[in-house]
């Protein structure tokens, strides 16, 4: 009897260590899931009364994403320079009313079809397909209401780290692009200060399909243009285009001309050089750089240093192209977060990609998808300072 009473008190001490142990471990792990924890706030009211929400994701190093349900949209995105002090490097508006008089994609996902479709048009199956002609008598970035435009499912997926899934059904026939398409986008927050974000979609009839993010940076914290900021891009070769933007088909190489990134290079050096034919016709960079890559594995696409605050953002992907945009179109005209005038070349775009055109241009990779097929694809910024 004297045994059994002492067994059952020491099983009972045992058992009370180790949820006294367990109760440490998961406190420690509220601890994160707090740093994690996702904010979800009302970001404003669209026409047809649906409300868009604003999610954030924060890190355990105080880096912080504010991302939009409307249209996937990265809204803010704070960065240490190299004193750590946060400040905000993407352009945007405070609120959803902002985003509402078509902006020029700030921080949004782009599809069905991201950059251009030359006149619209594609044939697939052996059957003619007409989009919208939303860029002079271009296609550009999905259309008329492309996934910049809708309203996204949001589910935070709060963890060791932070992310937010966005779902969408486009329908078949949306903006003219056929089969029903079932995209999923995860954003992740990193520990290593990256977000990264991964695309994936199944369809059930074959279509075209090229999703990317158009975020705006400027590293500097918009205290300056993007002029006198340092770009490296891995690739040797790039597409030239004609006056409407498309791609010639001729894969040029970057050697010898202002298209040159292999070595950090001021993206001042060549954007003004009017005597290179394709910056006159890009009135600035605004083309696709092809990687230099051996399949889609995920690589350094891109690298761009602000040399005053040190904050170096890194692009990488499973993507085989970068379209490099200079704010080219950017005119003043537009005031942003904390009442700032977006001016020509006031940020830089690193859109990962297909070959723009691709529909039409049989030499490039496929971007068709077929039903049984599954579309995934990865890219990454990666923030960090250089002192
Ligand atoms: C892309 C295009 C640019 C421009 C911007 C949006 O980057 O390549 O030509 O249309 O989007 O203004």
């Amino acid at each position: 009897m004297k045994l059994k009473t002492f067994i059952t008190l020491a099983v009972g001490i045992v058992f009370l260590q180790s949820c006294t142990s367990k109760k440490t471990e998961s406190n420690q792990t509220t601890d994160s899931l707090t740093v994690n924890k996702i904010k979800k706030t009302v970001f404003g009211t669209l026409p047809d009364g649906r409300v868009a929400d604003q999610y954030t994701l924060k890190n355990a190093n105080g880096m912080e994403i504010k991302i939009s349900n409307y249209g996937g949209v990265i809204t803010h995105w704070t960065a240490p320079d190299k004193d750590g002090k946060f400040e905000d490097i993407v352009l945007g508006f405070d609120s959803l009313s902002g985003y509402l008089t078509p902006p020029p994609y700030f921080g949004a996902i782009i599809g069905r079809y991201g950059n251009r479709i030359a006149k619209g048009k594609f044939t697939l199956d052996g059957k003619n397909y007409q989009l919208a002609k939303n860029n002079g008598e271009n296609h550009l970035h999905g259309g008329l209401v492309g996934y910049d435009k809708v309203l996204w499912n949001a589910e935070p997926m709060e963890g060791e780290e932070s992310a937010l899934k966005l779902t969408y059904l486009s329908k078949d026939g949306e903006e003219g692009y056929p089969g029903n398409l079932n995209i999923t986008v995860v954003y992740t927050l990193l520990r290593d200060n990256s977000l990264k974000m991964d695309y994936s979609a199944t369809t059930d009839k074959a279509t075209v399909i090229n999703l990317t993010n158009h975020s705006y940076f400027n590293l500097s914290g918009f205290k300056k243009d993007i002029l006198d900021e340092e770009v490296t891009l891995n690739a040797d070769r790039y597409l030239p285009v004609d006056k409407g933007l498309i791609p010639t088909g001729e894969l040029r190489l970057v050697t010898g001309t202002v298209f040159d990134f292999t070595k950090p290079t001021l993206i001042e050096k060549g954007i003004n050089e009017v005597k290179d034919e394709q910056i006159k016709l890009g009135g600035g960079y605004d083309h696709a750089w092809i990687l230099n890559k051996k399949g889609n594995e995920l690589s350094l696409a891109a690298t761009v240093l602000e040399k005053t605050s040190g904050r170096k953002m890194e692009v990488l992907t499973t993507e085989p192209a970068i379209q490099f945009y200079t704010g080219n179109f950017l005119d003043g005209k537009l005031t942003g977060k904390g009442d700032v005038k977006y001016v020509k070349r006031f940020a830089l775009c690193l859109e990962s990609e297909h070959y723009p055109d691709s529909p039409n241009q049989s030499a490039f990779p496929t971007v068709v998808l077929k039903p049984n097929e599954k579309y995934s694809t990865t890219t990454i910024y990666k923030l960090s300072v250089e002192k």
